[in-house]
């Protein structure tokens, strides 16, 4: 935590927001420490990405309501926060507003959320994404929300968008132009270009972006790529410019550094992506020995998805990551530490650590009840009756008056004047 250079020492119970105190008989399993290749995350509740569409002038640059929004969730405990899908190159954005890291000037208004975050004892990750077929859209919380914007839209605010094949997402969304080989490339090194502006912010983890219909995804999937070329048709060519991407990543992000995917585990169709491929692929990953985080999402990539909505409905998908990554595997120079992370509707203290327990997830991320209240770690904490630590200034807010006048008294007592 930030020192604020008071002239008396911090109370020496106090450890952090989203830290159990001292003297807690039976933590929860969601409140144990997990590590991620070299990050050890204070608790296991962790923000997913959530676009903000709120960069202005079409420029990808975080402003100050990215600053409030995110460190306002390291305020609140969370150990991880990730940021929202940003950009590796122009063309990739969703929309006109999405945040970019495309160019050296969006290091520095980035960097300036991330030194705050770290102030928390939290750490921050970015989520690098291409939105591909799925660019050049109206935000969804504007009027038009989702449409696409013609390249020719008199406001400037439209641009071609690119995919692995012409297939549109939906009648309403531009038709991709299909990428060339160059484009492929460029866009491979605009992940590693993007990467080295990440070690420049001072991010701690790197999520790849390949769910939710956007570019990797569709190259993924059966459905949105139809190519003939190495970069299409079968399993290994569908992968090639995913594992492309992993390694220039990884060319300039060091292997002690966390790096994880982001996967549409199945495309909720009947001819997309399947839970059988996600399998497949988690093996190749396993294989590779590069990836320290397999979060599993779904769906995204065929506008005539079936998802069957409900609590917890994703968790199936990271259990049968997670199995597969539990199978004995003999091979000497793999990586057996990959974690797994589950996601969607979950939302409650129990679920989550029931999740845990039954050790169907290592990490449980959380989008819109971190929308509902940026606090939700205490909420969770509160839920799973454990009392965590609050930020400083905030102790008085915890709701057991109680224990907090008991430390007090005890930390006035072990306090250097
Ligand atoms: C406002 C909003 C923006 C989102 N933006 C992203 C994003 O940038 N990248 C991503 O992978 N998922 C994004 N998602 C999906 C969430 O990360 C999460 O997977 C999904 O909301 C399900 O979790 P939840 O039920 O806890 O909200 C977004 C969700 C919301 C609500």
């Amino acid at each position: 935590m930030e020192e604020f250079n008071y002239p008396f020492k911090y109370p020496n119970y106090y450890k952090g927001p989203g830290i159990p105190i001292p003297g807690e008989k039976k933590i929860p399993k969601a409140f144990t420490p997990v590590t991620i290749n070299n990050l050890k995350l204070k608790n296991r509740v962790v923000v997913s990405p959530m676009c903000q569409y709120s960069c202005s002038n079409n420029s990808g640059l975080m402003n100050d309501w990215h600053l409030v929004h995110y460190s306002t969730f390291a305020k609140g405990g969370a150990s991880l926060i990730i940021f929202e899908s940003t950009a590796v190159q122009k063309e990739g954005r969703i929309s006109f507003a999405d945040a970019g890291i495309w160019n050296d000037s969006q290091i520095a208004p980035m960097k300036r959320i991330c030194d705050l975050i770290h102030t928390f004892d939290s750490y921050v990750g970015m989520q690098l994404a291409h939105a591909g077929r799925k660019a050049s859209t109206i935000p969804p919380f504007l009027e038009g929300s989702r449409n696409s914007i013609m390249p020719n839209d008199p406001s400037g605010n439209g641009w071609q968008v690119f995919g692995p094949s012409p297939i549109a997402y939906s009648d309403y969304m531009m038709v991709p132009k299909e990428m060339t080989k160059k484009d492929i490339k460029d866009t491979i090194e605009a992940f590693r270009q993007s990467t080295i502006r990440c070690i420049e912010c001072g991010f701690d983890f790197i999520e790849i972006h390949c769910a939710h219909g956007y570019l990797l995804n569709q190259f993924l999937s059966p459905t949105s790529n139809k190519r003939t070329d190495e970069y299409g048709g079968s399993f290994e060519n569908r992968i090639r410019i995913v594992l492309e991407i992993i390694d220039a990543v990884r060319s300039v992000w060091s292997r002690d550094k966390a790096l994880g995917v982001r996967l549409s585990c199945v495309e909720w169709t009947d001819d997309g992506w399947n839970m059988d491929e996600t399998i497949k692929f988690t093996k190749v990953l396993r294989e590779l020995g590069t990836i320290d985080l397999i979060d599993c999402s779904s769906g995204g990539n065929n506008h005539n998805q079936k998802i069957k909505v409900c609590p917890m409905y994703q968790v199936p998908f990271a259990d049968s990551v997670k199995k597969t990554l539990n199978e004995k595997y003999e091979k000497s120079n793999v990586n057996n530490k990959i974690k797994v992370a589950t996601v969607g509707l979950i939302n409650h203290g129990e679920e989550i650590e029931s999740i845990l327990q039954e050790d169907r997830a290592d990490i449980v991320m959380c989008a819109r009840s971190f929308l509902r209240n940026p606090l939700f770690v205490c909420q969770v904490a509160r839920e799973l009756d454990v009392e965590i630590d609050h930020q400083l200034q905030y102790q008085r807010g915890r709701e057991s008056d109680d224990r907090n006048k008991q430390h007090h008294n005890k930390s006035s007592e072990s306090t250097t004047k």
